[in-house]
């Protein structure tokens, strides 16, 4: 067994304030991947092995009987559910097999791409509409694009699956963010913590969908909410708080990390005018730029698994209880699988990025968000002349998630 390593990694890799400030850590990632892919990180108020090497990730996610996803799916700093009275979310994310299938399969089947084709051919309008409503107001100005145009294209397609009355869409949109951004002193009201701020929203959420489900779950409604309201497991109808929990990891799943997808990618083009041009000019690599968007920003920072028993890996030893935190940010930068990793490159092909997870628990929305990616992708770059930034951006302040809060930018529709 080898000794735990002290590399004098800091709290970069997993302070909300650092991310804020610079970024994803990739240097230290990159020293963690050569020198630690297994490193122990004993200086957060839930100590964890960073494991940051894409060929670890894959062997622990396929192994969920032994890195389990109770109970702690992710690591959320300072704001950890559990240390109060209220009741955590039971997703299907914090499930294990063989209950996980049972309850992933109620809606895995509608997010195949076979049942996606009809909302494929609705999402353009969808598009067309926000842009649209750009264009009426001026054809040129300056916007935030995370705030026009990033944020609200996501919030709508899976309000528009839920069925979901548009004007309650703004309030989703903010208890979304306040789960899963609840270090953001924008999303948390006054005097509250990070872990009230989320707690709250969470708890809002419930109630929203819970009402809604009432009223839906005698009807014949074809919409998610519908669906899950009428559906059985096991013969049983759903509990009701497993029920509100799926509702809301499918808000907060469909929104946050589309939206900084979109973000995360438009930046890399702006600032890559060539890879702009060249895209625009041949629409058949607008697929993949989508799929480099996804590696390029990595929506999702890390998820965690605990060892349900002693176990090894890369000489470290492991001990049943610990938690490992699968860092999806370093694995899509791994130099032992992409070649010149920090390239936004249109050629990768094919793009084993990690950005949807891998093995039990990978995203069920993965070809949905491909598709919103795509169409938005398409219409911005047919459409709408390159952006130009007008003020340096902001980035969320969170380590679970991560992405720009806000991309100032100059715009300008096409001329016809
Ligand atoms: C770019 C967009 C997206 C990214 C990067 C993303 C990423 C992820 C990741 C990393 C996981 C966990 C994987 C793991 O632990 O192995 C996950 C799970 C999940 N995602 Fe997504 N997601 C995206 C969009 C969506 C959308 C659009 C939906 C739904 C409409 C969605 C619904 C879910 C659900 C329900 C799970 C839980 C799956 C399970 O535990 O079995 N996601 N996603």
């Amino acid at each position: 067994m080898k000794q735990r390593q002290s590399l004098g990694v800091g709290p970069e890799i997993i302070d909300p304030t650092c991310y804020a400030r610079d970024g994803y850590p990739h240097e230290t990632f990159r020293r963690l991947r050569d020198e630690a892919p297994v490193y122990w990180y004993g200086e957060n108020a839930l100590p964890f092995w960073a494991i940051t090497r894409h060929a670890d990730i894959i062997e622990i996610s396929r192994q969920p009987e032994l890195f389990s996803n109770l109970p702690h799916f992710q690591i959320v700093v300072g704001a950890e559910f559990g240390d109060s009275d209220h009741r955590e979310p039971e997703t299907i994310i914090q499930m294990d097999p063989p209950r996980h299938r049972r309850y992933r399969e109620l809606v895995s089947r509608r997010f195949t791409p076979r049942a996606l084709r009809h909302v494929e051919a609705a999402l353009g309008p969808i598009v067309d509409e926000l842009l649209s409503a750009l264009e009426s107001e001026a054809r040129e100005g300056e916007i935030d694009l995370v705030e026009r145009i990033a944020a609200p294209f996501p919030m709508a397609v899976i309000s528009w699956l839920l069925d979901v009355p548009r004007e309650d869409w703004s309030m989703l949109y903010e208890w979304s963010c306040a789960v899963v951004t609840p270090n953001d002193p924008d999303y948390r009201e006054q005097g509250e913590s990070a872990h009230e701020a989320r707690l709250r929203a969470s708890q809002s959420l419930y109630e929203y969908f819970g009402k809604l489900a009432e009223e839906r779950c005698h009807g014949d409604g074809d919409d998610l909410v519908s669906l899950l309201a009428r559906a059985e497991v096991d013969g049983r109808p759903i509990d009701p708080h497993v029920l509100a929990s799926y509702y809301l990891l499918l808000i907060v799943g469909g929104n946050e990390t589309t939206r900084n997808a979109l973000s995360g990618g438009l930046h890399a083009l702006i600032e890559r005018p060539a890879i702009w041009d060249e895209t625009a000019a041949n629409p058949s690599k607008i697929e993949a730029a989508a799929e480099e968007f996804l590696r390029w920003s990595t929506p999702v920072v890390q998820m965690a698994r605990t060892a349900t028993r002693d176990t090894e890996i890369h000489g470290q030893n492991i001990r049943k209880g610990e938690t490992l935190a699968l860092f999806y940010a370093s694995a899509n930068r791994d130099e032992r699988v992409f070649p010149q990793p920090f390239e936004f490159r249109l050629d990768r092909q094919p793009n084993p990025h990690l950005a949807f997870g891998i093995g039990e628990h990978s995203c069920p929305g993965a070809h949905l968000a491909r598709i919103e990616i795509r169409v938005m992708l398409g219409q911005l770059l047919s459409r709408m002349e390159r952006f130009e930034f007008t003020k340096p951006p902001t980035r969320l302040f969170a380590s679970s998630v991560g992405g720009f809060k806000t991309l100032p930018v100059r715009y300008a529709f096409k001329k016809h």
